[in-house]
């Protein structure tokens, strides 16, 4: 990552308050490249709560989405956990309103609830277990047979861990907005024009990208793999964010990120671009915006996360 002298200015101050305030950076693969290099701890959704939950920092800066960052509260009442823009939502857990889910839940009593990470405290609170994109398959399977299950909320996620489990799960309708975008017509013109290429997807693309895949995994478990291909051309259906560490780990490979369809810019997270190095000052001078959870809420979202954690 090149650093201009602006950004070097902004870089300064950044580490400067981040020992001031005794904090740790936790940052998601889809943050733009001078966040990840400036981050403390780079991760997907389980190593980031993981690495939340055994922090000794005072306050953790949490550079991804709201759910994230209210992870790492659930797990850690005690710290101030801020993040640089509170807008930075995300598509799947708004697709579960709490007072929606509580009537899903209420409708279905004998089944037990799994839900994936992406949703709010208030969903987590009406969950028996939590599961990310890399724990999944081992979650589900973890639940005796005859249990039946309800999974919430990224419907794509669930008929994935359907075809992988052979599991009948209920599902909740909810879609990733960037992984539900991509082109199945570009990813067919890609291994066209390049057949000898090797196709890595997260589990949130529909089945239609995910047919074409030859590995399907969480954000973390892509880039390991692709530092383990022998293929010199490797096209990415995730998240373009990740590139980055992809170029890291695997010099001299060409990445190519799978495009929207009709050519949009839907495959990059309009969430994760919110947070930036003046926003991430900002909230360390200011100790705001922080995430804050009422106590009850907290408690019950605590149980099916350590549930998960335990599994994992
Ligand atoms: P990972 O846990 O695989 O990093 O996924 C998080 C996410 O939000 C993907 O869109
Ligand atoms: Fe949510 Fe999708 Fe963005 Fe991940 S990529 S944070 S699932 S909207």
């Amino acid at each position: 990552m090149k650093i201009n002298g602006n950004n070097k200015y902004l870089l300064d101050k950044l580490i400067r308050l981040k020992k001031e305030r005794n904090a740790v950076i936790l940052a998601h693969y889809y943050q733009d490249p001078i966040i990840q290099d400036v981050a403390d701890f780079l991760g997907d959704s389980l190593a980031l709560a993981q690495e939340a939950k055994k922090t000794n920092a005072d306050v953790i800066l949490f550079c991804g989405v709201h759910f994230m960052a209210e992870t790492a509260k659930i797990l850690n009442p005690e710290k101030i956990v801020l993040i640089p823009d509170l807008e930075a939502g995300c598509s799947l857990a708004d697709s579960a309103p709490p007072d929606k889910f509580r009537l899903w839940v209420d409708a279905h009593p004998d089944h037990i609830v799994i839900s994936y990470i992406n949703c709010s405290a208030a969903v987590k609170a009406m969950s028996d277990i939590i599961c990310t994109s890399s724990n999944a398959v081992k979650i589900v399977e973890s639940v005796p047979a005859e249990q039946k299950i309800c999974f919430a909320p990224d419907k794509y996620l669930g008929a994935y861990i359907i075809k992988k489990t052979g599991r009948d799960m209920v599902l909740w309708d909810g879609t990733c907005q960037v992984h539900e975008h991509f082109s199945e017509m570009e990813l067919i013109n890609l291994l066209n024009k390049y057949p000898d290429s090797f196709v890595l997807a997260h589990p949130e693309c529909p089945d239609n990208i995910l047919q074409y895949a030859d590995f399907i995994g969480s954000t973390s478990s892509i880039i390991k793999e692709a530092s383990k291909r022998k293929e010199n051309r490797l096209i990415i259906a995730t998240e373009p964010g990740i590139i980055h560490q992809l170029e890291k780990v695997a010099p001299g490979k060409e990445f190519i990120s799978l495009p929207g369809l009709n050519g949009c810019a839907c495959n990059i997270c309009p969430y994760m671009k919110l947070n930036t190095l003046e926003k991430m000052i900002s909230a360390l001078e200011n100790l705001e915006p922080e995430i804050i959870l009422p106590e009850d809420i907290r408690i019950k979202a605590l149980k099916p996360l350590e549930r998960m954690l335990e599994l994992s």
